[in-house]
């Protein structure tokens, strides 16, 4: 039995229900079982999906007609339990992906940022009133939740991709169907259980877990009464959900891949902007999607940068992720690592130079990588490598950095350092990026909008921004009696 017993074969529907098929989540740590997990594959995925459509939709009845104070109160408790329980949920983290502890501790405190920030703002979902042309008439614009949400996340946030969906969408009054990532459900299982814990009642929040997700999905996609899918993963995947969708039409955001360039002009600080290329690139061994991917030096300074980025990624440890003094933990799987082999033998045939790194030290465990030369027909410099390997290319005048910084499908993420502000602002004007960072190499937060444009997806994540997603507006045009 494993130390996360209490949720393996478990899902959740209107309440906890066991399931006689499980898969294993094996650790990227060493291979072994984390946990055994409900499989909600095939037919048993075809059925589950049904039943919870049918009580996303009653408990959805219920939800809407609770006040946003009560429940901002349930999701101030979740984020209280979130906290009172960072160390199982960063341990859970760390076990099934892979994650340094450390940065796993980090998640669960943005997780729970999501949470209440998003308890603030379920009492400022404000309607409005406007003026209208006839005397008699008043009008008003009032805000109503969408409908039940089917939600798919990915593996390298187990966390803080959940609750930067959930509590937005619970915060509105929608229900939420969540389909875990395969290497990463353990985690979701847990903040499940605490929702239930901090009071979240019967089928507002369910968990469906499935080794094969299509069958499950593909249900809740054709049923009209999800009115929202919300994704986050490949662009490949979100083309599928997004086709899907029009067939119910149903209200759609999409965090897809990105492919994030850092741009370093002449007159940069460049330790300052090692310390935040550093941090950007190899933050969860370089999987995430606003991990820097493309490093654009000005030529005049592209040596001492990159020897100082060479000494700062060699003085990174990799290592266990359990471990405290880890920076880097494994890939994922080997998959992960098959791409990032490929992408660098591709760059190295292609002429660049590897400065430091270049092979996996042992299993998953990948050499933080630098490569110098960079050109713009590698492969690297074309698609996300989702892996510890930045690859520095030189500029000479500051129309070419931007130029090869938008040359690209993607617009998730970009990144630029400069002490000069009419350069600062003109180039973050003229990146075609939902996100840039300036003199900033990690600006997620909760309060902030996170998405992209082109095709990094449709819709923000965050702030504000993030709960218009799951919110109608809804005319009401009143004709008073007296007058006309
Ligand atoms: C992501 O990789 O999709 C999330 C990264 C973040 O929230 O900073």
């Amino acid at each position: 039995m494993s130390e996360f017993q209490a949720i393996e074969r478990r899902y959740l529907t209107d309440a906890w229900r066991t399931s006689d098929r499980a898969f294993p989540v094996r650790s990227p740590i060493d291979g072994a079982t984390v946990a055994e997990i409900a499989d909600l594959s095939g037919d048993a995925g075809r059925a589950a999906a049904k039943e919870a459509a049918d009580v996303a939709w009653a408990a959805f009845e219920r939800w809407r007609r609770t006040t946003a104070f009560e429940r901002a109160e349930v999701l101030r408790r979740w984020h209280d339990l979130m906290l009172r329980d960072r160390e199982r949920l960063a341990r859970a983290m760390t076990l099934e992906m892979g994650k340094p502890i450390k940065e796993s501790r980090g998640e669960v405190a943005y997780a729970a940022g999501f949470v209440r920030w998003y308890a603030e703002e379920a009492a400022r979902v404000y309607g409005t009133e406007f003026p209208t042309h006839a005397p008699h008439k008043r009008a008003l614009a009032l805000r109503s939740p969408v409908g039940p949400v089917y939600a798919v996340t990915p593996w390298n946030f187990p966390a803080a991709m959940v609750t930067r969906k959930a509590a937005p969408a619970l915060a509105a009054g929608c229900t939420f169907v969540h389909k875990p990532a395969e290497q990463s459900p353990v985690t979701a299982l847990l903040l499940a259980e605490l929702w239930r814990e901090a009071g979240g009642p019967d089928g507002t929040l369910q968990v469906l877990p499935a080794a094969d997700p299509v069958p499950l999905s593909d249900v809740l996609m054709a049923d009209p009464r999800i009115r929202k899918i919300t994704f986050t993963g490949s662009t490949e995947v979100g083309r599928i959900l997004y086709r899907q969708s029009a067939e119910t039409i149903k209200r759609i955001s999409l965090e897809l891949g990105g492919h994030a360039p850092f741009l370093v002009f002449e007159d940069a600080d460049l330790d300052r902007a090692v310390v935040e290329s550093i941090a950007c690139k190899f933050r969860n061994a370089g999987q995430t999607c606003v991990c820097t991917n493309r490093i654009f030096v000005h030529a005049s300074v592209a040596e001492p940068f990159t020897e100082r980025y060479v000494a700062a990624a060699e003085a990174l440890v990799l290592g266990d992720p359990l471990d405290e003094a880890t920076d880097v933990g494994p890939l994922v799987d080997e998959a992960a690592r098959g791409k990032v082999e490929r992408h660098l033998e591709d760059a190295v045939a292609k002429g660049a130079t590897v400065r430091t790194g270049g092979r996996a030290e042992s299993g998953l465990r990948f050499l933080p990588t630098v490569l110098s030369g960079a050109t713009q027909e590698m492969l690297m410099m074309q698609e996300e490598t989702f892996g510890p390997v930045a690859p520095i290319a030189t500029f000479d005048r500051d129309e070419d950095a931007v130029r090869m910084a938008n040359a690209t499908p993607f617009g998730l993420a970009a990144y630029l350092y400069t002490r000069d502000l009419t350069r600062a602002w003109e180039t973050a004007e003229a990146l075609d990026y939902g996100i840039v960072g300036v003199n900033d190499g990690v600006p997620s937060a909760p309060y902030a909008p996170f998405g992209g444009t082109k095709q990094s997806g449709i819709g923000r994540e965050g702030g504000p921004w993030g709960i218009e997603e799951y919110l109608e507006t809804k005319y009401v045009s009143i004709g008073l009696q007296r007058g006309s």
